[in-house]
């Protein structure tokens, strides 16, 4: 941190005109500053699990530009965009590129001041965002030789300030841009559709749903749990029938060095309260009908370190003792378990897959005895608690249209009870 903390120092040096290197130097410093170096400084001095406590992984410059593309269109002298959790400023930076320059380096921060906000809980992050901001100007004004006179009076809406506790600002937003923290934390007490351990992307979200003026338009850039998981479902709809007109394009691993799954959205605030769930969230369907249509779908109950090895002797199935794509009557494994326990025929879906794995590799469990199903299998429970309906639906979940669909409904590889239920079986199902 220390050494990230001195890049910082020696920008804000550079940007306040206040360094003794020569011009060029200084040009070069600038370029890098403002592509990526920073985010790089922090990434490599700063250990990965000080960066997950509160979430701090920086936009890269491709996916902040994908972001902005055509955000500032309506751009005009009352516009104000805000980012609520702006680090070190990478989604400002790219908004001010796209805003009108002045005639000089300080006509141009004027403008930008006024129309530029942000808010962060760590000092550094903020003083780096300005600085940046103002190497910009530099940049673009090329008026490198100016020093800045008065650095505080610029960006006074860049500051110190904990969302989560104090969203003061968000109203007065025309736009909204955000990439906000994913770490876990304990859903606030007035969240309606919370009622446990949620992404704070989750709250931040809402809360800029929530406070947003009317018309406002919102730009984010969320873990890819919030557009699938059955636990956000509320969170969706809450959404959902605060917004206008909204779209979203799946993106993918978030960066080369951050294994989440990240996608975008583009909404607007409305006033009415009109659910468009659908319109928002749905997926296309192949056909009408769902896997819950035909089974009821389980998360295996048994967490092996946490559940006492208590009650009955049970047949024991777990990811690694389920025979990929075959029918399995024969358990070996036994242990005790006083849960919830489930009786054959049903198929058991392994709940993560390697790339290049079928995405939903199922195996169909026979026989008399009850079954008790760890943690990191789904149960596919048949309604009409036959063999055939398990054979059909093993066929379905092989198939190439199956894992098309899941990689377009759910990017991560965890697979969820909500994706499940919506998976289309398509017309051959019913003969
Ligand atoms: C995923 S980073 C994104 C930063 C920046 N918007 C970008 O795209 O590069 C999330 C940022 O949120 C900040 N943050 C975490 N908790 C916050 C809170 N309660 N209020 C405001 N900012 C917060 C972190 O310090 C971090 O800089």
């Amino acid at each position: 941190m220390n050494e990230f903390k001195k890049y910082i120092g020696q920008m804000e040096n550079i940007a306040h005109g206040l360094s003794v290197i020569p011009r060029l130097e200084e040009e070069v410093f600038a370029e890098a500053a403002l592509n990526g170096e920073v985010s790089r400084k922090y990434r490599t001095t700063v250990p990965l699990n000080s960066r997950r406590e509160h979430g701090v992984f920086f936009t890269n410059e491709i996916l902040a530009k994908k972001i902005t593309h055509k955000f500032l269109l309506d751009f005009d002298r009352k516009s104000l965009i805000v980012d609520p959790a702006c680090g070190t400023g990478n989604l400002l930076i790219e908004c001010a590129n796209k805003m009108p320059v002045g005639k000089t380096l300080s006509e141009t921060l004027k403008i930008w001041s006024r129309h530029l906000s942000g808010f962060d809980i760590f000092p550094e992050f903020v003083r780096a965002a300005k600085a940046r901001l103002i190497l910009l100007a530099k940049v673009k004004t090329n008026q490198f030789d100016s020093n800045i006179k008065n650095f505080d009076k610029y960006f006074p809406l860049i500051r110190v300030q904990d969302f989560l506790n104090d969203s003061s600002g968000i109203e007065k937003a025309s736009h909204i841009i955000l990439n906000p923290p994913y770490n876990v934390l304990l859903a606030p007490d007035n969240f309606c559709w919370a009622n446990k351990k949620i992404s704070a992307a989750s709250v931040f979200m809402d809360i800029c749903i929530s406070k947003a003026a009317v018309d406002s338009k919102i730009r984010a850039i969320l873990p890819d749990v919030l557009r699938t998981g059955s636990s956000y479902r509320k969170w969706r709809e809450h959404i959902a029938s605060n917004v206008k007109k909204s779209d979203i394009t799946i993106y993918g691993q978030f960066d080369n060095w951050t294994d989440v799954d990240v996608f975008t959205m583009r909404l607007q605030k409305s006033k009415h309260q009109k659910n468009l769930y659908k319109d928002i969230w749905g997926i296309p369907a192949t056909s009408n009908t769902r896997l819950s249509d035909y089974f009821d779908v389980h998360v295996g109950p048994v967490v092996p370190h946490r559940d006492l090895k208590k009650g009955p002797m049970l047949a024991y199935i777990h990811a690694r003792n389920a025979d990929a794509w075959k029918e399995q009557k024969r358990i070996s494994e036994t242990r005790r378990f006083s849960g919830t326990v489930f009786s054959p025929p049903f198929v058991v879906i392994r709940r993560t897959s390697r790339p290049g794995d079928n995405r939903a590799i199922g195996t169909i469990i026979k026989g008399k005895r009850k079954v008790a199903i760890e943690n990191h299998l789904l149960v596919l429970l048949p309604k009409k608690n036959t063999l055939g309906e398990c054979r059909k639906v093993l066929k379905t979940l092989k198939s190439k249209a199956t894992d098309d669909w899941l990689n377009e409904r759910i990017r991560c590889r965890h697979l969820t009870v909500e994706a499940m239920k919506e998976l289309p079986l398509g017309v051959k199902f019913h003969g």
